[in-house]
């Protein structure tokens, strides 16, 4: 028989057990499809004593995520603790210095380090996998790096938060406040530790920023996306949106243009009958464009032990099958710096603005617009009994520094009761 693949598992929360147990159930499936067994050595977490769920009994237990990392009884490093540095970082850099071949699920991680990571590993010859840091138990990065190998890519966007969805489509579907449905999210358990993680577009963010690296051949500049959370989203925002036919997602877009790469994590209305506007609940989506396969649309299960660990289980298999393709799907030196957009792509806006109900108050408004070149496609005014109206007016499409210059005109007009809220409408 084949020599086994004999993997370090480090991390055994949520995906580590998951991996395990899939080894442990799936031994037979596994080894026939890679023609060589695939086993565990060793694993690692902070408490010993933790019921996993499985049983690790068989497996050497390394207190030190490093010391695992270097077992000579050990071929690839599965690191599955996440933070971007600490023993994640370490533990990697000391797998593939002994060299070993390392996947992970840590998006964090090669976010900011991934240049870095990439170059050590090609050094050594060694490869970093990471289909499990993208969407979950979706093959993005596989996708990506293999089978659109043959094209151009153009555009890469998606939904790739699901606890991000989750909040919008609960809102939405129940008619909650931002604050009540971020509590029910927090109960269920989607929130990462930190929050802010989620709900402000950074985990979002480090995996787009892996994308845009494998789509366009440029080094990760996590640095370089434009990132702003859902806070801000709120149910009026949600409902006047889906008046007007449209739903809000929180909607990464990478685009090389001829300003350069335009990174952006953000909120944005998408056509509630698009692929993407029927996204619910915790699901992910990601669109991949490339020049000869035109639009791609997958979808699936973004977070969660099962499809995690699915995610993982692919990168391992190839490498037990030998498949072995660089980090970001070229060599890492041949990765060029990104020269980041400075201006975004000309887009359409939704406005909404609550304004005072006297005479020529919507003129002034469409006449500040006007200023900045900024056109009206639709507009609305809601029934009201106070003495301001909800307004909500879709642009044309604008510039955002021009939208921006027309937005700190809004105080000067005087008719204005409350900060106009804007939000882009993205083509999907
Ligand atoms: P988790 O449930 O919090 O598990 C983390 C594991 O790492 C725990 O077993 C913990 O040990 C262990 N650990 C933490 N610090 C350690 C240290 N210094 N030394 C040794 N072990 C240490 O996290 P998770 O949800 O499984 O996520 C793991 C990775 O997958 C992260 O990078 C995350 O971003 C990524 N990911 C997760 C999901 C998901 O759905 N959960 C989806 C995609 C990607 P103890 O158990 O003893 O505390
Ligand atoms: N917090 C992430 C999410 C987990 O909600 O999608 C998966 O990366």
């Amino acid at each position: 028989m084949t020599s086994p693949l004999r993997l370090g598992i480090a991390g055994l929360g949520t995906v580590g057990a998951g991996v395990v147990k899939i080894i442990r159930a799936e031994a037979e499936l596994l080894s026939a499809r890679a023609g060589r067994p695939v086993t565990i050595s060793a694993v690692s977490a902070r408490s010993r004593d933790k019921d996993r769920g499985v049983p690790l009994k068989g497996y050497a237990w390394e207190d030190d995520p490093v010391a695992l990392a270097k077992r000579d009884d050990v071929d690839v490093f599965v690191e599955l603790m996440g933070g971007s540095d600490g023993p994640a970082k370490a533990a990697t850099e000391a797998a593939l210095a002994a060299g070993k071949d390392v996947v992970t699920a840590n998006k964090a991680m090669l976010a900011l380090h991934g240049q870095a990571l990439a170059e050590q590993a090609e050094a050594e010859g060694r490869v970093i996998r990471f289909e499990a840091a993208v969407a979950g138990g979706i093959p993005v990065v596989k996708s990506l790096t293999e089978g659109l190998a043959g094209n151009n890519m153009t555009r890469v966007m998606g939904v790739m938060n699901g606890t991000c969805n989750y909040i919008l489509t609960r809102m939405e579907s129940a008619g909650l406040p931002y604050d009540e449905v971020f509590e029910e999210a927090n109960k269920l358990g989607y929130l990462e530790a930190d929050p802010t993680l989620d709900v402000g577009g950074i985990d979002a963010g480090h995996k787009l920023a892996l994308l845009a690296s494998i789509a366009f051949g440029t080094k990760v500049d996590f640095g370089a996306m434009q990132l702003e959370g859902i806070e801000r989203i709120s149910i009026d925002d949600i409902t006047r949106a889906a008046d007007m036919g449209y739903k809000v997602k929180l909607l990464g877009v990478a685009q090389m243009t001829g300003r350069g790469l335009e990174q952006r994590m953000s909120p944005c209305l998408v056509p509630a009958t698009s692929p993407l506007g029927q996204l619910e609940n915790a699901t992910n989506m990601v669109v991949l464009e490339g020049d000869q396969v035109g639009q791609i649309v997958l979808r699936g299960a973004g977070a969660g032990e099962g499809p995690t660990a699915s995610a993982v289980l692919s990168d391992v298999m190839d490498i037990a099958r030998g498949i072995r393709v660089s980090t970001f799907g070229r060599p890492a030196e041949t990765l060029v710096p990104a020269t980041a957009a400075n201006e975004l792509q000309p887009a359409a806006y939704y406005l909404r603005m609550d304004l005072q109900d006297k005479p020529g108050a919507l003129a002034k408004i469409a006449t500040l617009l006007g200023e900045h070149g900024i056109s009206i496609d639709r507009m609305r005014q809601y029934n009201h009994e106070m003495s301001t109206a909800p307004v909500l007016i879709v642009t044309h499409k604008t510039t955002k520094d021009a939208l921006d210059a027309a937005l700190d005109g809004f105080g000067a007009t005087g008719v204005v009761a409350t900060p106009p809220v804007a939000i882009r409408i993205e083509e999907v």
